[in-house]
Order: structure tokens, then C-alpha cells, then sequence
């Protein structure tokens, strides 16, 4: 079941039933200023930190969901209702929310008249725009209330929802003309405030929730929009709000257009004030002056469709499969930059208050945004790096507004130094900037330890090298990436962390995915030492690779599979002797994507094992049999009821490890057909049954042991839009970036007659016409450029403005 449709000519989604099994959000803002926005015009906004600088409240947890948001009341005579449905949940005669990039557009309409509330976060500002529009389509004249209505945070998420002695105290508001500011704090350290905004001076306010909601009443039936109207009310304490009221008049087929705001204002020190207890208000009077009709408001979502076309224009495919053209054009892109811009941190199952920014994740999102945004990713990467420890390991989370590696998580996490070889690799494959491998990048973010960015990888190479165990694979240290298999952790004791208690290191628990991690970023490692003239250097890493390798194929092979680790008492974990969890996905996709066993066989029966163990219709599930109950030596994997999360739930991030895993043995139908399988828009028809948004991943789908098998959970901020993007950009479509550019070597279905795609690499534009007379699954024939045969399949590196067409010719 559908609960609306792709529009793929406005690049948006189109929700036409606003009881989605679950909010359908968006995101607003992808610079400083961000705003999560559900289908119904719920959601909070934030500066920069989701938990420091909150500007509205949002309770995760509630009942009735997704109560707080943006909200717009319409007072037609008896009648009151939103356009977004919630939270009155009046019924509508229609109803609407697209969700655009960068931008949502909720239409609803009652008894002839219709309403819209378009929200935008403005490109270069730090505000929420909200542009109303009310319309009057029936024969005789309406008088209509409007109210819009937020809740502001008091600024740090966390405190705001727990030390209530001191927050029932401090809420302080002002109010001049049609603008409500928010000051709560600002008397004494905060130098900044909150004001919300309208542009036209309103017929009625309120501040305090208790004097519009009532002090009983809800947001869905709030006393002022029901009774008598707004009261005038300034907060003193308890719970600021900014609510205002509009009395409109409306001719038939009249309609009336109001622009709303909500900004952030930052006031020096020494400016605070206006008069003593008055806050300066010269900023917040430019930025309401900047929007304050409707042409500024167009002309802001003019400014956004042309960034996000901009942005996007570097990889656009034309391949007949609509559902593939909109996933790879729009959505899958789309989401990569919302990852770049969240990281972890808020989304409607990130509270936005928890963990910074993963070292291993945020490595990994740069897979699929460096060629969108490389300038970004050159700052990220380096800011990355700066907090890895000297010896090469790595703080496992850092905080995005310090930069600095967080103690209580600490390091441990033995994958993590090689991600850092993944993002940068990807990044100079795409730009061929290796200047910044020169870059002086601090260790532990101290600055007396900066070293040139490259020392940093060599570390990291020698720091998996150095940590062996006994049968000469990696030592797993706190976890691998998999954060919940904790073989060093024996946690007995509830609500201790499961990654952090216990040793750091063992001197005996080992990863066979680490090991395919080292064989794959440890090529690329000799890659770049090769291309840097460090031949030594770079024979030197072979060796130690081609032993990795050696103990991956010996220790590592089960004999159907790779395995999956030994735990601390040497036992093997992801063997066919376990009683549980004999089989995982990741070292399959790692060990065949790094080419072990590519010329033997086993990554062959390793892909079959595979399909024939972990495959389901919704995915394919990160291990079998589930665990049935606490394993102490293995951690919280065990944890988790069987079917979920890492325990045999779908975990959709390394499915497309299996798909690239596929391609590299040549079988397109088999990777087309996994890609398609947790793909959104294929699978938008059973969206009840999948529940999350149709138009992003999520991190999981719930697996065949599960009771709710095939419902997704955690969408959006997920490792899974990266690789996704990589697997079907770079190893389906097969257009690779590489050191010395752009390699083609498409593996794809064999029904698939042929493609175009426009790339954009080191500034040149590559249009690529790939055809498949034959039918085959891989091969490339021949591939001329602007008409004349090229030797091998990569691409010269153009110079930065030229066009190019390619021509490849399968078979
Ligand atoms: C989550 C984490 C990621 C980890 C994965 C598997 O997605 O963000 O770092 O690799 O879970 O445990
Ligand atoms: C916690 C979660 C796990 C998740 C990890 C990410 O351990 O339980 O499922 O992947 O955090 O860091």
C-alpha cells in the first residue's frame, strides 16, 4: 500500500494521506540553521547542535506522535483544523505534503477553504521561513482565524527535559509589534535568542503554553483557537511558546499570503542590550527585514533549487528504469548530503542529544558525498584525522562543535584507523588533490603532535599490522564494525555500555571482517605509497597484506563462508560448529570485495552461502540463526531479540557490501537484484508493511525471525545511503573513479540495453553512453572518446571545463 507518490519532474515526494504508519520527515537547512519536518508539520529546529542550541522542544516518545512541530490552526466559524491534519486530526477535503529538497510544502483544505504552509530554511541564513497562503474558494465571504503555534526549547535539549526546579523559573520573553522573542538565559552567559516572526502586526499573541493550550488543555484542542481567542499572555517561567492571531476576511476566490520566521540571532557582548533588561534587537530586525514579503520568500526558494540542482548535477543517470533514475538522481544523493550534514545526530530516532560524530561512520559517509561536495570532504577528512591517537588507533566519537575526541567513548574500535585510508582514498581518487596528504593534521587534537596527513594513514596501516593475534588476523579490540560484537567486554551488569566495559584489548579475540578491511584499504594504501614513489614502502605492505590474506583463507574459511571472528577463549565465531550465529554477512561482503578467494573459488561458494542462508525478499540479514538469548562473550549483539538490529535483523548497510561483492564475480542480474530489494522506490508498495519513508533508507528492516519481519526502523542517518550509492554508481553502473581517473566497467542486468550517464570529475563533464547489444552481465568491448578508441577502460583526467562524450560498447 502506497500513502502517496514520487514526483520526479519537482524532485519530490507527494504524501497524499497524512496517516503515514509512521512521521515522514524531511530536512530543512544544510548549513548552519536545520529543520526537521514531518508530513503532518511536526518537528523542532536547531542551530548547529541538535542538543545545545535547540530553538524548539520536540518529545520523542509521545502519545499522540509527533505532537510538537510548526503548527498552523484554521478557525473557520465552529470548525477549527490544521492543513497538516495534526494535531486537531479534524478530517480535511484534502490534503497534501511534498517534500522537496531542501524544502516541504503542506496543503490542506476544509469547507471551501484551502491553506498552505511552505517551510524552506533561506541559503547564507539562519532562520525558518514559513509562507502561508489562504484562499477563500467558495461563493461567499469567510471570516478565518489563523494561529500559528511553537514551543521553544530552552536552548539545551537535555537540561530542558530534566531540571525542571530551575526551568519552571527561568523562561523570559519580550514582545514588540508582530515579533515574539525568546530570552530565557539570555540575562546572563547566552549572548544569543530566539525570535519568531510574522509580517503583519497580528490580532492577538500569547507566550505562555498554559494561557493558549489551557493549563489542562493539548495541542489538540488548544483553549485560545476553540474559545475566546489569544489572551496577551508574556511568559513568566514555566513553558514560553509563541502563538498570534490573524482574523482574515476573505472575498470568494480571495486569497491572502503572510510570511513567518523563526530566527537565531548571535549578539556580541558588548551589544547585548538596548537598555538595561531590553534586549538589542538591531539583528533580528534586519533578518525579519530581509523576509519580509513574498518576493524575498521566492526568491529564496529560488536560491535553494538552484544549490541543490548544482549539487546534484554530478552524477545524473538516464536508464530507462524510472525507479533507478529517481533513486540515483534524487533521493540516494539527497540522503548522502543529509548524512554529510547530520552525521548521527537528529533524526526522529536520534534525539539529537546522544553521540557526536562517529569516526568509522563519518569516514564512511564520505563515500558517498565526496563527489558531490569534495571541498567539504577535504575539511572533514582532516578534521577526522586530527583526533586519532599517535600510535594510530582513533577516538571512536567526536564532538562536531569542539572538533575534539570524546573520553567516554574513548578508542578501542580496531576498524576504525582503516576508514580513515577508505575516506581519503576515495577523496584523492576523486580529485587527484594530493596536497592533502602535506597537510599538518594534530594527533589527539594537539597541535605539538601534527604530523603531514600521510603519517596519519601509515599509521593506521601499521596499527592493524602490529595487532595480530594468534592466528594472525586482527585483534577486534572493543568492537569492529559491527559496534555490538564485544568479544573482550563480558558485560554482566544492565546499563553498563556494552563497547566500553571491560579491557580495551584482548590478546586473543580476533576479526576476520577486519582482516578483509586490511587486504582491501591496504591495497589502497600501496596504491598511494606507489604513486608517491614509496616502493619500499609500499612492497613492505604487500607482504604483511598477502599474510593477512593467507591467515583470512586458512583461519578465516569455514569451508562454506568466511568466518566471522574468535572470541576470547579462541572459539570461532560465524562457524557451521556454532549453535547460533553460524553465518555473517559482513566478512562475506569485506573478504570478496577485498578479492580473497576471487581466483581460488571461495569467494564464489562464500556469495552462494549467502543467498542460500541470509537472503530473505526483504534484504538479506546480518546473521542466521539469530541469537536466542545473552551470550556474555559475545556481547550486546546477543542482546537484541532475535530479528533485530545486528541480531539477524536486515541490516541494510552491508547489503550493498554484497552487492559490490557480486559485481567483483562479474553477476549483474544477481547485484541488480539484491540493489532493488531494500531500495526505497522499489519497494514503496508495501509501505505498510515497511512503515518508514519511501524515499530514504533506513539503518534496519526487521528479519525473518522478527515478529514484524519487513518493518524498517532509523531512517535517514545511516551508513547504508553511502554505500548504496557506491554500489550502484561505481560497481552496477560501473563508472569508478580511480588514481588516474575515471574507469568503466559496468555490471548490470542483462536486460539493461543501455544507459547514459553525465559525471562531473575534476571539473570536466563526462557524458557517458554505455550500450549492451549482447545482453551480457560485464565486459567492455571497446570504449571511444569524442569518436576515437582509448586504450584500456579508464578515462584520461580532462581538463577542468572540457565536455567529453564516451561511447561503451559491452559485450
Ligand atoms: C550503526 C553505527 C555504525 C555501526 C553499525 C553496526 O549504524 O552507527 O557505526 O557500524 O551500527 O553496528
Ligand atoms: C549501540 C546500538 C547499536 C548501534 C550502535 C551504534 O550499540 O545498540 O545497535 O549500532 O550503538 O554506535
Amino acid at each position: 500500500m502506497k500513502y502517496g507518490h514520487f514526483d520526479d519532474i519537482r524532485r519530490e515526494y507527494v504524501i497524499t494521506d497524512p496517516r503515514t504508519p509512521l512521521p515522514w520527515i524531511n530536512y530543512l537547512g544544510s548549513e548552519e540553521f536545520f529543520t526537521l519536518f514531518s508530513n503532518t508539520a511536526g518537528g523542532y529546529a536547531f542551530y548547529k547542535d541538535a542538543r545545545l542550541r535547540r530553538l524548539t522542544r520536540y518529545r520523542y516518545n509521545n502519545a499522540p506522535l509527533d505532537q510538537e512541530g510548526f503548527r498552523l490552526y484554521v478557525r473557520d466559524g465552529n470548525s477549527v483544523w490544521n492543513p497538516g491534519w495534526q494535531p486537531v486530526q479534524a478530517e480535511l477535503d484534502s490534503y497534501s505534503c511534498r517534500h522537496g529538497l531542501g524544502y516541504s510544502v503542506i496543503s490542506g483544505s476544509k469547507d471551501s477553504v484551502s491553506v498552505t504552509q511552505e517551510l524552506l530554511v533561506p541559503q547564507g541564513d539562519n532562520c525558518l521561513l514559513m509562507r502561508v497562503t489562504v484562499e477563500n474558494a467558495g461563493k461567499s465571504e469567510k471570516r478565518i482565524s489563523l494561529f500559528p503555534f511553537i514551543e521553544f526549547c530552552l536552548w539545551d535539549a537535555v537540561d530542558d527535559g530534566a531540571n525542571f526546579q530551575r526551568n519552571y523559573s527561568i523562561g523570559e520573553v519580550e514582545v514588540e509589534g508582530a515579533a515574539i522573542y525568546h530570552k530565557s538565559e539570555y540575562r546572563e552567559r547566552r549572548n544569543h535568542y530566539a525570535v519568531f516572526w510574522s509580517n503583519r502586526i497580528p490580532d492577538g499573541f500569547d507566550t505562555s503554553r498554559d494561557a493558549f493550550l489551557g493549563a489542562y488543555g493539548s495541542p489538540a484542542r488548544p483553549e485560545a483557537v476553540f474559545g475566546k481567542g489569544c489572551t496577551g499572555s508574556i511568559a513568566h517561567g514555566w513553558q514560553p511558546v509563541a502563538a498570534q492571531q490573524f482574523d482574515l476576511k476573505l472575498e470568494p476566490c480571495k486569497t491572502e499570503k503572510l510570511i513567518f520566521g523563526l530566527g537565531y540571532i548571535e549578539n556580541p557582548q558588548e551589544e547585548k542590550w538596548l537598555r538595561p533588561g531590553i534586549i538589542n534587537k538591531e539583528r533580528a530586525s534586519a533578518m525579519i527585514a530581509r523576509y519580509s514579503d513574498d518576493t524575498s520568500f521566492e526568491n529564496a526558494l529560488s536560491v535553494l533549487k538552484t544549490y541543490w540542482n548544482g549539487l546534484l548535477s554530478s552524477y545524473q543517470l538516464e536508464s530507462g528504469d524510472e525507479k533507478l533514475n529517481r533513486m540515483v538522481n534524487i533521493w540516494n544523493q539527497y540522503q548522502c548530503m543529509v548524512t554529510f550534514n547530520m552525521s548521527r545526530s537528529a533524526s526522529y530516532y536520534e534525539s539529537g542529544t546522544g553521540r557526536g560524530m562517529g569516526f568509522r561512520d563519518s569516514c564512511q559517509d564520505l563515500l558517498g558525498f565526496v563527489h558531490i561536495i569534495p571541498d567539504r570532504a577535504r575539511e572533514r577528512i582532516l578534521d577526522i584525522a586530527a583526533t586519532q591517537f599517535p600510535d594510530g588507533s582513533a577516538y571512536h566519537q567526536y564532538q562536531p562543535l569542539t572538533k575534539k575526541g570524546n573520553l567516554a567513548v574513548g578508542s578501542g574500535f580496531n576498524d576504525d584507523p582503516l576508514w580513515l585510508i577508505a575516506g581519503t582514498d576515495a577523496y584523492l581518487r576523486e580529485t587527484g588533490d594530493w596536497s592533502i596528504l602535506n597537510e599538518p593534521t594534530d594527533f589527539d587534537n594537539d597541535p605539538s603532535l601534527a604530523e603531514p596527513l600521510l603519517e596519519h594513514l601509515r599509521r593506521s596501516f601499521n596499527y592493524i599490522k602490529t595487532h595480530l593475534g594468534p592466528h594472525g588476523l586482527p585483534l577486534i579490540g572493543r568492537a569492529d564494525w559491527n559496534d555490538c560484537l564485544n568479544l573482550n567486554c563480558f558485560s554482566e551488569s544492565p546499563g553498563e555500555s556494552f563497547q566500553t566495559t571491560g579491557p580495551s584489548e584482548g590478546p586473543v579475540a580476533e576479526s576476520v571482517f577486519i582482516a578483509g578491511m586490511f587486504v582491501k584499504y591496504g591495497r589502497a594504501w600501496v596504491d598511494i605509497c606507489r604513486h608517491l614513489d614509496l616502493i619500499e614502502e609500499a612492497e613492505a605492505a604487500e607482504k604483511e597484506i598477502a599474510k593477512v590474506e593467507q591467515a583470512v583463507l586458512s583461519a578465516g574459511w569455514d569451508g562454506k563462508w568466511f568466518r566471522r571472528a574468535f572470541d576470547a577463549y579462541g572459539n570461532v565465531v560465524g562457524g557451521q560448529d556454532c549453535e547460533e550465529g553460524q553465518i555473517f554477512i559482513e566478512p562475506q561482503g569485506m573478504c570478496v570485495m577485498a578479492g580473497i578467494g576471487q581466483e581460488t573459488g571461495e569467494a564464489e561458494i562464500a556469495l552462494q552461502s549467502v543467498g542460500n542462508r541470509l537472503e530473505t525478499k526483504y534484504g538479506i540479514m546480518l546473521l542466521q540463526p539469530a541469537y536466542t538469548r545473552y551470550r556474555l562473550e559475545l556481547g550486546e549483539i546477543t542482546s537484541y531479540p532475535p530479528g533485530y538490529k545486528e541480531n539477524a535483523g536486515i541490516f541494510c548497510h552491508n547489503n550493498p557490501w554484497i552487492v559490490c561483492a557480486e559485481t567483483m564475480l562479474g553477476h549483474g542480474n544477481r547485484a541488480f537484484d539484491l540493489y532493488r530489494k531494500t531500495a526505497p522506490a522499489y519497494i514503496e508498495d508495501i509501505s505498510e508493511i515497511h512503515r518508514t519513508e519511501p524515499y530514504v533508507y533506513s539503518q534496519m528492516i526487521a528479519g525473518a525471525d522478527a515478529p514484524s519481519f519487513g518493518e524498517a526502523k532509523n531512517s535517514w542517518l545511516t551508513g547504508t545511503a553511502a554505500w548504496t550509492f557506491v554500489s550502484i554508481s561505481q560497481y552496477i553502473l560501473g563508472i569508478q573513479p580511480t588514481l588516474n581517473g575515471l574507469q568503466i566497467n559496468p555490471c548490470i542486468p542483462r536486460d539493461l540495453h543501455s544507459f547514459r550517464i553525465v559525471r562531473r570529475y575534476r571539473g570536466a563533464t563526462y557524458r557517458i553512453t554505455v550500450d549492451n547489444p549482447e545482453h551480457v552481465e560485464q565486459g567492455v568491448r571497446e570504449i571511444t572518446l569524442g569518436g576515437k578508441p582509448i586504450q584500456g577502460s579508464v578515462l584520461p583526467v580532462l581538463d577542468s571545463g572540457a565536455v567529453a562524450d564516451i561511447h561503451v560498447l559491452m559485450g
